[in-house]
This record gives C-alpha cells, structure tokens and sequence, in this order.
C-alpha cells in the first residue's frame, strides 16, 4: 500500500472508533436515562461533602448515609482515602436502583500530598512543561487515593492583591494565564479520563470572581463586556478549548445576575459560543445564595439556576429539594433535569466508572503512588523555578556554603505556613523549614538563629488567621525581647537571611486584607537589622503581591518565595546558595501603594496620559508615579541578560499568515543561568481603545556564561486579534509595534503592519 493511503486507512480507522466509542457513551447514557425516575434524576443532581474531613465551607451536608443508600446523591467531596470512599461507593452500590456510581471531587489545588508552591508562584516559572508535569502528579497521588475529580484549575484573572485568592491562579495576564489553564487541563486529564491515574479537571470561578470590587472576597463584579472578553474570559475559554470536562460557577454577579443562575454566561456564552459539552457545577452553597443576592426563595433560585444551565448543585441541595415540585408547577421541564443528569452521567462515562465504579479505589496505589522521591524532587525543582529574584543589593546573593549566617524571622524555622493556602490535601508536619533546609543544602556554614518578631502582634488578627489551625502564633516573650536577641544574634554574624513575610491563611479564599505592606511587628525587625550595617537578605512568602516600598529602598536583598510547598526549605537553599540560579518573573505587577489598586501593566493609554513624571491635567496622582514598583514579568538572575537585533520578518504581513520575531539574548555575567523572553505588542490604532502592550509570546531559554541565542516568536494571526465593540475576533489593518525583553518594560522595538 502506498504511505498516502496507508496514512488515510490508519486515520478512518482511528475516527472510526472514536465515533463509536462516542456513540456507546450516548447509547449507555440514553439506555440509562429511560430507566430513571425524576427523584433518581434530581439525586445525580446533587453534590455532598460529608465533613469530619477536610472542610472547605462554612456548612456540611446532613443524613449523608440516608442520602446515598436512597440516590440521592452524584457526587461527593471532602473525603479522601480508598477506604472511606469505597464505604460510601458501597453504599449507592449495594443500596440503590441503578447503582450510579458516585463521582468523588476535591481541592486539589496545588498537589495532593506532596504539596507544590501555590499556583500563583507556579506561575512564575513561565514553564508550562513543568506546571503540565505537577498537575500529572497531583493526577496521580489524588487517584490512588480515590479521587477522580479536581475543582482546579482556578483561572481567575486578578489585579487586585487585596484579593487573598491572587494566591490560587496565574495573576493578571490573560495570555499567560491561557497558557496555564490549558497546561493544567492537560495534565490532569491527560489523553484519556478513564486512565485510573487521570482526573476530570474542573475550571473556576466561571467567571469574573477575580475582579471582585475593594479585592473583598465574594463581592460584586461589574464589567464591560469589552473588558470581559478581552482580559477575563480568555483562561476560561483556554481551558474549554483544552477539553476540561467541567466547569464551576463563581460567587459574583456578573451583569446584575449571580454567575450560578446566569444564562447568558453559563448558556449562551460557555456552551452556545465556546462549545462546552461538559457540566457545570455550582460553586459551595452558590445556589442558596442567591437568595441573599435577592433573587428570591430556595424554590425560585434553584429553577433560575437549572434554567440557567448550571447542573450540579454543591452542597446547597436546593435541586434535591425543591426540583420536583417546580417539575409540578411547570417552573421547569423535566427535560431541563434530564438534560442536566446526562452531562453527569456522561462525565462518569468518560471517566470509566461504570465500567469499574471501583477504578480509582486501590489500597496499593495509595500506598505506592502518594509522596514518593520522584515527587518530592519535583516538588523541590518547581519550587527554586518559582522564586523571584527582587533584588541583590551588592550581588551578595548566591551565599557561600561556609558563610556565617544569623538566620532570623518569624518564618525561618516554621513549618506550618510552608504548604500555602488550599493545602487541605497535604501535611504540614511533611515541609521542610529553611533552617533545616540551610543546614542540609550548606552542612558547613555557620548558622544562628533568631525569630526576631511575631508574624503579627495583633491578637485579633491572628485568631482570623488560625481558624484551621495555629499559623500564627505570639511568643511569650515580649516583642523587644524578641528583636533583642535577633540583633544581638545578628551582629555575631557576616550576614543575615531574614524569613519574612505572611502567614499562609493571611491570603487564599475569605482572606482579602486592607493592608498589604509587612506587618508592623516584621517592619521593626527589618529595620533594626537593616541598622546593623551587616548585608541582609529578606526571604519573602507571601500569597499575593506585597506593597514593600520602604523594603525596597533598604540596602537589601529580597528573594520572593511565595509559599513553597513541601520542599520548601530545601529549594530556598538551593537558590540562596546558587545551586540553582533564580528565573522565576511575576505574573502580577507589585505596587507601590494600595491606592494604586488595580494595577497591571496592560492598562491603556488614556487621552491624557503621564509620560514624564508628574504634569497637570494627565492622568496621575500627586503622591506616587503611575508605575508599579515592580512591574509584571520582572525577575533577576544572578547572571545579566543583553537583549540585542529584534528582527521582523516581514514588515507587512496579511491576516492570515504568521509572521517571525527574532532576538539575540546574550548571557553577559558570571553564572549560566536560564531567562523567560517575553514578547509584547501594542496595537497603535483600533476601533476600541488598545492596552499600552500586551504578552503575546515568551520563551524559556537557558544560556551558559558568555552564550548567545537567537530566539525566535511566532505570531499567528490570532495573536493580533481581539473582541471589537460587538464582540467580534478581529484584527484590524494598521500598524503593530513589538517590544521584546526580560520584562512588561522592554524597550527593544520593532514594528509591522498588518495588511
Ligand atoms: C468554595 C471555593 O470557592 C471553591 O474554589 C472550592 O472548590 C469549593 N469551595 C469546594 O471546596
């Protein structure tokens, strides 16, 4: 047979049987939904989550045994183990009519027992193989231990760090946060879902919650469409492209109607325009609240929801209870329930629990697959790629292995704030503090240690903080004693490594905060340290960009850690001591002062923009500069970068060809070491008014000293596309400039026309 028809045969053969694998799945669904009541169809409808486990909301369902032994229930969460839910599998096993098979969920955010750095910090990586990788693992450990369904990823767009869940997503970029969604649905979900070591991935908060007004977690949202489809919605439709077998409605309203009971968002928008075919879940008691939105009573909210296309009610079960009587009172039909049930039973279809509802329940698997070297290695290799490098005063950084080091702070020796926020997975007695990190990495430096301060000194604050366990606690010492000893302890030393910064329940869900500089308490440290005259290094967690305006200025060096995870004090002594050379850039902008909030560097023109300094009648403000102060995709290195030859291809390219950028980068300092080259563009005249730059391409590339590499973008004529004023995808003839370099301030310039 000649290749080009062996070719055609081997791909009608592949279609083939895919059509009927997809034609079985429609087969057995339909089959089964001929066999269902009403009351078995409204109890696939329902979600429950058990407690006594991991709690992730404020109530927990009730009667969860009488529940399941009678049907009323689709899928469960909060629990984990093969042990405990092959009970409950047992229970709609042995109990019910059609023994449906449950579909067990959870937050599994950042890794599952082997916990990674929050996904903000993953995101810093700008490596998209790596954060692929990390969900495959989280896949992994969260299926052998009988779990086939993640509510991540969590791609909300955020520029607001006031807003505590910044932690759980990607930051304000639009393109890179696509990048993101998509490389995690593909991790999770892998090729095929009924793979026991694949999960159902479950994208969130459709949509908007990021851009909740004053950052305050769970308030209102109010948004151009313009604005949506242009900056927030693309992560989402990232992620549905990707095949993300479900999707979670969010909190907030969008356009006057709480997402969970919003057509046009959940309807016309995710399935009629962007195709989703999967299902879509509320988000924790969603449904109820709309009540409290003030859209009416248990009753009205739950028809407005299903009516709306939302399928699956979390914890609320308003579906459970008041369905059927609205199917009586023609408020619904039952074919809008049955249409929901099917996208819910195809899900357990795909994920080949009707085959084997006992799949993914495998005492050996947990045993063997959970918190193995490879992960954890893995864990400690993504964690360095996180870190950002803010600043290195005097080049101190990498330390010498020998170095005598005070190592002082309120995080230096923890253990419990390491795994970050929607860690309910993971274990904190499993993290490595940075001493024990600095003493593994560096057996021979010399170290002293400190606390030096409370994370805070506010009592009040911290007892918000430790509602799920003690992450902050005040010293019985007083606060002078305290920065005493740490001062004392300082001057005996040739450096000092200060672990500053948040508690992790200081950012994460219900964790929005006013203030965003250092606490008080770490504020004094910091200055009395600075004070010594001794070189200070500031260790940096956080869960959300910080204002350190004062820090900044300090004759300091700042490493940003996030919350690093399980491994995290073994990756922050591999960077402090230069096994590894930081690359991670931020994926949000860091600013000056709240009052510049929000803050991202892909903000327009304006008619009056600031353009030097401070003038009357531009847009501006009489005490700070317009700029963040530390811009989105900034990061050093211990080496330097010298961007040189930006290169077009062609200075006039057609809508429908792409077109080549290209660079020269040259490692010019002392350490091999790997640089994220990021290409923006500014789309000079258009109908609606454009962003200054946006990120349109960027590129990991490792250069030993003294390399040089040319690296080439690729623009695909998408890339120069956006939603006009009627949310059209167009791009429009006109003059583009291109700006390639080691942050959002590049200034090596190119330009082309679109023809
Ligand atoms: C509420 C959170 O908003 C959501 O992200 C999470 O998946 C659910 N609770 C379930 O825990």
């Amino acid at each position: 047979m000649k290749p080009i028809k062996l070719f055609i045969t081997i791909l009608t053969l592949i279609f083939s049987v895919t059509i009927s694998k997809a034609q079985k799945k429609i087969a057995f669904v339909e089959e089964l939904l001929e066999k269902m009541t009403l009351d078995e169809k409204i109890g696939q409808l329902n979600l429950i989550t058990p407690g006594g486990g991991i709690a992730t909301g404020a109530v927990v369902s009730k009667n969860v045994e009488e529940k399941l032994k009678s049907g009323q229930v689709g899928g469960m969460f909060g629990v984990a183990g093969p042990e405990k839910i092959k009970v409950a599998q047992d229970m709609v096993m042995k109990n019910t009519r059609l023994k449906i098979p449950l579909i067990i969920g959870s937050d599994v955010i950042h890794g599952y027992k082997t916990t990674f750095p929050i996904p903000l910090a993953t995101s810093c990586t700008w490596d998209m193989e790596m954060i692929e990788k990390e969900a495959q693992i989280t896949a992994k450990e969260a299926t052998a231990d009988g779990i086939m369904w993640n509510f991540s990823p969590m791609v909300d767009i955020a520029r607001d760090p006031r807003w505590g869940r910044i932690a759980e997503g990607a930051g304000e970029d639009p393109y890179l946060s696509s990048a993101v969604a998509r490389a995690m649905v593909k991790g999770y979900q892998g090729n095929n879902l009924s793979d026991k070591n694949t999960m159902m991935a479950c994208v969130k908060h459709f949509a908007l919650y990021g851009a909740a007004e004053g950052g305050r977690d769970y308030n209102s949202v109010d948004m151009s469409h313009i604005k949506m489809f242009n900056q927030y919605f693309p992560p989402y439709k990232a992620a549905v492209d990707a095949g993300v077998g479900s999707v979670m409605s969010s909190f907030n309203d969008v356009d006057g109607i709480p997402a969970t009971g919003n057509k046009w968002l959940l309807t016309d928008v995710l399935r009629n325009k962007w195709g989703f075919k999967g299902f879509v879940v509320s988000d924790y008691t969603s449904i109820n609240e709309m009540i409290k939105h003030g859209l009416g009573n248990l009753q009205d909210v739950s028809v407005l929801a299903l009516k709306a296309g939302l399928d699956m009610d979390m914890v609320g079960e308003g579906f459970l209870t008041t369905l059927k009587k609205s199917v009586e009172e023609g408020k619904v039909t039952r074919e809008e329930i049955t249409n929901a049930t099917r996208l819910i039973l195809e899900a357990k279809y795909k994920l080949g629990l009707f085959d084997n509802p006992y799949l993914y329940i495998d005492k050996t698997r947990a045993e063997e697959d959970i918190l193995t070297k490879e992960h954890r290695d893995f864990a400690r290799k993504i964690a360095t790629r996180s870190f950002v490098l803010l600043k290195n005063d005097k080049q101190i950084l990498p330390l010498k292995k020998d170095a005598k080091i005070a190592l002082i702070g309120p995080l230096a020796n923890d253990q419990s704030n390491m795994l970050g926020t929607w860690a309910p997975t993971g274990d904190y007695k499993l993290s490595v503090p940075v001493f024990k990190g600095i003493q593994n990495i560096a057996p021979n430096a010399n170290i002293v240690y400190a606390k030096g301060a409370n994370i805070t000194d506010d009592t009040e604050l911290a007892k918000k903080i430790n509602v799920f366990g003690r992450k902050v606690s005040i010293d019985q010492r007083s606060p002078r004693e305290m920065l005493n000893e740490a001062v004392k302890i300082a001057k005996s030393a040739n450096i000092i490594v200060a672990v500053v910064g948040e508690a992790s329940e200081m950012s994460g869900e219900s964790a929005s905060m006013t203030q965003i500089s250092l606490p008080e308490s770490q504020k004094k440290l910091i200055r009395a340290l600075v004070k010594t005259g001794k070189p200070v290094v500031l260790v940096l967690m956080s869960g959300r960009p910080l204002v350190i305006t004062e820090e900044f200025k300090m004759p300091v060096s700042i490493l940003q850690v996030w919350h690093p995870g399980v491994e995290a004090g073994n990756a922050i002594a591999d960077v402090l001591f230069g096994n590894y050379n930081p690359s991670g850039k931020l994926t949000a902008s860091w600013p000056r002062s709240i009052g510049q909030i929000p803050i991202y560097y892909s903000e327009k023109n304006t008619g009056r923009p600031e353009e030097n300094g401070y003038e009357k009648f531009k847009t501006n403000y009489l005490d700070v500069s317009n700029t963040p102060l530390i811009p989105f995709g900034y990061g050093l290195s211990y080496t330097t970068f010298e961007y040189s030859d930006i290169k077009v291809d062609t200075k006039e390219v057609i809508q429908v060809k792409p077109l080549h950028i290209s660079v020269n980068v040259k490692n010019t300092g002392k350490y091999d070491g790997e640089e994220v080259v990021q290409l923006y563009i500014h789309d000079v005249v258009r109908s609606i008014t454009p962003p200054k730059r946006q990120l349109k391409g960027f590129k990991k590339v490792f250069l030993k000293k003294g390399e040089s590499k040319t690296v080439t973008f690729t623009l695909l004529p998408d890339d120069l596309k956006f939603y006009d004023g009627d949310l059209n995808f167009i791009a429009e003839p006109g003059i583009f400039e291109v700006f390639v370099g080691t942050n959002s301030n590049a200034t090596l310039k190119e330009t082309f026309k679109l023809k």
